[in-house]
């Protein structure tokens, strides 16, 4: 098959890398020329485990290309995909569709043959419909079928979960376009992956359903943890008794400062507009939103509690800045509002982040930048762990204590048990566990 990926970002890349190893001929088309240039010179934009790697083997083996022109790729392609950014839009959280709306008009000039046109962006239910609509008026008469395939990848396992996926949805009711998407993830199907086809809506609003589901889950998590702090309970151990129930299932039941990243904020709200045009509110996801954006500053309350509540005058050293770990990503990450927050109060933030400094450097001001975890705990007053790193999951708990100003480890991600820690003179408070007095 010859596939044409329109945006090259963490999906689109992923993709178009994934597709061309299963042995498909790919081309990755970026508006972003430095990031097509980079691509050509063998450098990749982003951070994502293994993919350096497979980028290389399929660019030499011939199947991978990069560039610019998206009329150029198109024009041969069996299969376009379209994996261009869907933020929410400033002001009413709905998905800002004008990229696929842009990608779909020039892709519709560029097609001159029978090619299938496939939304693998997170669109809201409708837009393929759209989609369509757009490539009609541009080119009455042109034979393009538009399916939604929306894709399910996490970053930092990305390669793994795009060529061992839980499932793959395709959304078409169009016959021959079905061909082409079985042919395109046949690889995938024969390693026993489940297909499933749906009509195009249901197809889009699979993927709203599956993260805001998700969403719900940790909140619902991390409320039971706000309680059994309360009630002197431990949520790990709650997460467990709950999880082993197979109803339920153990993921997604970690308790921490909230969910971000580049998916879950966006999605459960545009999500919550698709329902409310609809007039039927999902109330569920709101309440999910709602307590979600508060949680945020209440862990930073939870940083100066460790204090009895005034962080004036006190350095903070937070591990940990992308949204999880093995990415890059910082999009709405929890430590930029958590961040902003300890700064509100008055504390001076030192971070540390494996891969994320550069982002980190574009998205915070007034920060202290170190080059390791000792580095960053120097002379502070907490150490804040925002992000699971594994490198943050054995430090030296005694060189720690001896280099900070006041021995505090507030683990947002429940890496630690308290004993560990507490054992080496430093004062612990976790998530959803008892608290300790303030120091
Ligand atoms: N990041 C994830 O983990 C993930 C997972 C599943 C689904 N998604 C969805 O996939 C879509 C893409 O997400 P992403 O994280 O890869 O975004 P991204 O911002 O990393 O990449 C999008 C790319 O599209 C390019 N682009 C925009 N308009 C273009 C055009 N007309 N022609 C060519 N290139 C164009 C941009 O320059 C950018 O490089 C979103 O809808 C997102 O919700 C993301």
């Amino acid at each position: 098959m010859r596939v044409a990926m329109i945006g090259t970002g963490y999906v689109g890349l992923v993709s178009g890398a994934c597709f061309a190893d299963f042995g498909h001929d790919v081309v990755c088309v970026d508006k972003d020329a430095g990031k097509i240039a980079a691509l050509k010179r063998g450098e990749i934009p982003i951070y994502e485990p293994g993919l350096d790697e497979l980028v290389k083997i399929n660019v030499s083996a011939g199947r991978l290309s990069f560039t610019t022109s998206l009329p150029e790729s198109v024009a041969e392609a069996d299969a376009v995909f379209i994996a261009v950014g869907t933020p929410s839009r400033r002001g009413d959280g709905h998905a800002d569709l004008s990229f696929v709306h842009a990608a779909a008009r020039e892709i519709a000039a560029a097609i001159g043959k029978f090619t299938v046109v496939v939304t693998k962006s997170t669109v809201p239910v409708g837009t393929g419909d759209a989609v369509e609509r757009i490539l009609r008026e541009a080119k009455p008469g042109i034979d393009a079928p538009v399916v939604s395939n929306p894709e399910f990848l996490r970053e930092g396992a990305a390669i793994r979960d795009f060529k061992h996926p839980d499932r793959i949805v395709i959304g078409t009711s169009d016959e021959r376009a079905r061909k082409v998407m079985g042919e395109v993830y046949r690889p995938l199907h024969l390693n026993a992956s489940p297909i499933l086809y749906t009509d195009r809506r249901t197809a889009e609003l699979t993927k709203y359903a599956a993260n805001s589901f998700l969403a719900t889950k940790v909140t619902f998590i991390n409320e039971i943890a706000d309680l059994a702090e309360k009630v002197g309970a431990n949520v790990q151990d709650v997460a467990r008794g709950i999880g082993l129930d197979n109803r339920i299932g153990m993921k997604f039941l970690h308790a921490g400062p909230g969910f971000g990243g580049s998916c879950f904020p966006k999605d459960t709200m545009a999500l919550i507009k698709t329902a409310q045009d609809n007039e039927s509110p999902v109330r569920i996801i709101e309440t999910v939103v709602a307590v979600n954006d508060q949680r945020k500053r209440a862990m930073a309350r939870k940083v100066a509690n460790a204090f009895g509540g005034n962080l004036r005058g006190k350095a903070v050293a937070v591990l940990g800045v992308t949204f999880k770990p093995n990415t890059d990503d910082m999009r709405d990450a929890p430590s930029i509002p958590l961040i902003t927050a300890l700064q509100d109060m008055g504390a001076e933030i030192r971070v540390y982040d494996p891969v994320g400094m550069d982002q980190a450097r574009r998205v915070f001001e007034n920060v202290t930048f170190c080059d390791c975890p000792y580095e960053c705990a120097k002379a502070s007053h907490a150490l804040v762990i925002v992000t699971e790193w594994e490198q943050f999951r054995a430090l030296d708990m005694k060189a720690l204590s001896a280099t900070m100003a006041t021995p505090i480890i507030v683990d947002l991600r429940n890496i630690y048990s308290p004993d560990d820690v507490t054992k080496n003179g430093l004062l612990y408070c976790g998530v959803g566990r008892p608290q300790p007095a303030a120091y």
